[in-house]
Parts: structure tokens; C-alpha cells; sequence
């Protein structure tokens, strides 16, 4: 399977530039990632969620994978892990690399780890050649970026650029626990998590490699991109809420079902965002309760992901769903009630460190192609602290959020290489 993408890998290659160029970097990053798949909570499914057992594994082992490439690693009051590797002048601001090492539930093994692993790689090769810059570099793990278990994302990066709020904290897990009380538990503060907060002046650029996750690369039939910005996403939960009764003894026109509307809530739903331009919308998730065969759904809980590049457009089809979804309601006699959880705004990637990323990609693949994120990814957070730019390696049909997600050593080997030329070039125009 993946050898339909091979052929396209190699179509590309320039050989011009030798950095980084061998196999055993991309190999030594690939089967890292395969051994933090095997950090799970599950058995037959990946799956890593924020102050866990896997969590502590999982960073004990990214920390010894630092401090073998030459880094002073920690874990920050947030649990998330940071290596930094002294520049010529130790205590310099630093240049951060960085995503994120939970994942989503039956998660692909690339998702985020990748940049973690190949920044490690490409400090080792820094080390190795006894370089050192005017500048610090940094590599942070983020801890939570998909938001699996307290139901609000960018944790571990949200802390880290000081967004973190105190009401955050309320936030509880499936089994009740507050995030505060996770953190306890974990062995890390409640009150000290705030210190987990960089300031703009220790952080001179930050950049994030991580797999597209979409298949404009393979399309394209390139191994590397360079990431323009990325797009703005409203995050909410729906309930619609009816009255719960007998399955056999309510006569079908008494019936006030909350699942009947939620149905419907749903595909209309699809309906608006697909007529809509430059819109995406998902129901991912969603709860019947009471939950019982013979019983009428009184309490339907479902989640809206609603994204989009442009504002305007996404603050339009997210007035279109509420009309729609409480006409709906009205309808069924039901209740509607729209819970927001997350509000980003679409994200530019800064236009000077993105030109230093799209030459580097023209130099390994021989063309600098641009292209925006659908995906959310730590970048956007990282964008309130310090100016950020961002690498896309081609994934294997675009599949990703799923056991299938994939890519090629070569495609890992070109990413590798286009991090360490963006680090070079960011030096050189200092
Ligand atoms: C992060 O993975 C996202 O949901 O875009
Ligand atoms: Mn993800
Ligand atoms: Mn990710």
C-alpha cells in the first residue's frame, strides 16, 4: 500500500543538498514512533490521554531520547517535556520546535510525534557536528493537544503560552475528575501549572513539521510543504432535550424524541456546510440518553466541529446551523440548548519564517509549495508568543485521526532535512 506513494517520493528528490540526507535518521524516527505506539491504554487499539500512566511512559522515554542527543530534558509543572540544547551563549532565547505526543482514541502513530522526534534527530546531528547557534534551541512535547480527555484542547501549549485559564481547571473527564484534580493525582500542582508559562522574550521563532493529515501533498506529488496558516474552527456542544417515556406504550405522534431531532440536527448540519464555500462541519461525538433499547431518548448530548479559513464565513454557517438546529426543535417540541467550548480564530503563519520553510522545501524537493492546514495543530497557540512557521510531510492518503495513518521513510527523510536547512537559514538571517 504505501508503495503508491513511493514512486511519487522519489520523483521529487533533489540531491543537490546533502544535510540529513541518510536513511538511518528517518529509520531511528520511525521506529521511535512505533515504540510510542506502544504506550497505550488500550490493547488493541493507540490511545494516549493527559496524566496517565501512558503520559508518564511516554515522556520518560521522549526525555532519555533528549538527553541521549545532547539536551537538559524536564517536565514542565504542565507534564509537558522540554529538552534545550544551549546556544553559544548559554541562557539565549531560544528557537522552540515543537507538537504534541497525546493522541485521539485508535490514533494513528505519526500524529504530533513526528516533529518531537525528528527536532530530537535533528539536534543529535547538530551535536554532532559541534554546532552551536546564537541562539538556544528548544524542543517541547506538548502533553494535550487533542483535548481526548478534559474535552478542551491545546492544554500543554495553552500553558505554556500563558492562556491557560483558572476555570480551565473545572473542566472534567468521562469519570468526574477535574482537570485540577488529575494534575494532583499525576504528581504535578493544580496551582503550579501556571508556571508552566514562557515569556515572548525567551522565544525567538517557533517551527512545527507535522504530517499533513489531508492529501494535497500527495496529490501534488510532493514529500514537503510549507504552511501558509491555519484555518479557524468553533468547537461546541449541542443538547437537544425531550421527554423520556415507554418504547412500547407512547403513541409515535405524542412522543417528544430527542434523538429523532438530533438526527435530523445532524444532517442538516452536513447540508449547510456542504453548500457553503470553504466550510467543513463534523458531528464526532454524541450521547443517547437514558441509553436503554426500550426507552424513549429524553437528553441527546453531540458535539459540532465547525471549521473553516475564512472568519466570516465560519461565524455565517454557524448562525446557519443554530437557526436551523432550534427550527428543529421548535418542530419537535423539543428543547435546543448550544454550549461553545472553543472559538479560534483562522491563523497566519509568519511570512518570513514561511519563506525560509518553502526555499527549504524547493531545496529538497525542488518545489516550494504553499499550502494551508485544515488541521489545528500547537502552532496557533504558539503564534501569541512568538512569530511560527510550520513543515507538512505527505501522509498516505491523506488518512489520518485513524490506525491507517502512514508515511515513507524517504517522505521522513525530506521532512528532516527541510527542519534542519529552516534552522540554518533562520540562523543565517540573524
Ligand atoms: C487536531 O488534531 C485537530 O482536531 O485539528
Ligand atoms: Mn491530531
Ligand atoms: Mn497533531
Amino acid at each position: 500500500m504505501i508503495n503508491a506513494i513511493s514512486f511519487d517520493a522519489n520523483q521529487n528528490r533533489n540531491d543537490a543538498d546533502k544535510i540529513g540526507s541518510n536513511t538511518s535518521s528517518a529509520n531511528r524516527i520511525m521506529s521511535r514512533c512505533d515504540q510510542l505506539q506502544k504506550i497505550s491504554s488500550r490493547k488493541e487499539t493507540y490511545f494516549r490521554a493527559y496524566l496517565t500512566p501512558e503520559h508518564r511512559q511516554a515522556a520518560d522515554k521522549i526525555m532519555r531520547w533528549m538527553r541521549a542527543a545532547g539536551m537538559l530534558a524536564r517536565m514542565d509543572p504542565a507534564g509537558n517535556v522540554v529538552g534545550r540544547y544551549e546556544g553559544v551563549n548559554p541562557g539565549a532565547p531560544a528557537v522552540v520546535l515543537a507538537s504534541h505526543f497525546d493522541t485521539v482514541r485508535d490514533a494513528g502513530r505519526y500524529d504530533g510525534v513526528l516533529e518531537i522526534l525528528t527536532a530530537i534527530e535533528c539536534i543529535a546531528a547538530i551535536r554532532d557536528r559541534r554546532r552551536r547557534f546564537p541562539f538556544a534551541l528548544e524542543v517541547y512535547g506538548f502533553a494535550d493537544e487533542e483535548g481526548a480527555r478534559f474535552s478542551i484542547s491545546f492544554i500543554g501549549s495553552r500553558a505554556m503560552a500563558g492562556l491557560l485559564k483558572d476555570q480551565d481547571l473545572a473542566k472534567t473527564d468521562i469519570d468526574g475528575i477535574t482537570l485540577a484534580e488529575a494534575l494532583q493525582n499525576f504528581g504535578l500542582s493544580s496551582t503550579r501549572i501556571f508556571e508552566a508559562a514562557r515569556q515572548s522574550d525567551e522565544m525567538l521563532a517557533y517551527f512545527e513539521l507535522h504530517i499533513e493529515q489531508g492529501p494535497r501533498l500527495q496529490s501534488e506529488s510532493l514529500s514537503v510543504g510549507a504552511v501558509t496558516g491555519i484555518q479557524g474552527q468553533t468547537f461546541a456542544t449541542c443538547t437537544f432535550k425531550g421527554r423520556a417515556g415507554h418504547a412500547g406504550t407512547v403513541p409515535m405522534d405524542l412522543r417528544r424524541d430527542g434523538l429523532l431531532g438530533s438526527a435530523e440536527a445532524v444532517l442538516a448540519i452536513e447540508k449547510i456546510a456542504s453548500k457553503e464555500a470553504d466550510i467543513v462541519a463534523t458531528v464526532g461525538r454524541i450521547t443517547v440518553e437514558p441509553g436503554a433499547a426500550n426507552v424513549i431518548p429524553g437528553r441527546v448530548i453531540f458535539s459540532i466541529d465547525l471549521r473553516s479559513p475564512s472568519n466570516s464565513r465560519r461565524n455565517l454557517a454557524w448562525w446557519k446551523i443554530r437557526e436551523s438546529l432550534e427550527a428543529i426543535a421548535r418542530r419537535r417540541r423539543l428543547t435546543v440548548e448550544f454550549i461553545p467550548i472553543m472559538s479560534q480564530d483562522p491563523v497566519s503563519c509568519d511570512p518570513r519564517l514561511t519563506d525560509m520553510v518553502a526555499e527549504a522545501c524547493g531545496e529538497v524537493t525542488g518545489r516550494a509549495f504553499r499550502m494551508m492546514s485544515g488541521a489545528g495543530h500547537d502552532a496557533e497557540i504558539m503564534a501569541s508568543l512568538c512569530p511560527m512557521a510550520m513543515i507538512f510531510v505527505r501522509c498516505k492518503n491523506g488518512i489520518s485521526h485513524h490506525p491507517d495513518e502512514a508515511v515513507i521513510s524517504a517522505d521522513v527523510t525530506d521532512g528532516y532535512r527541510t527542519l534542519l536547512l529552516t534552522i540554518d537559514k533562520f540562523a543565517a538571517a540573524l
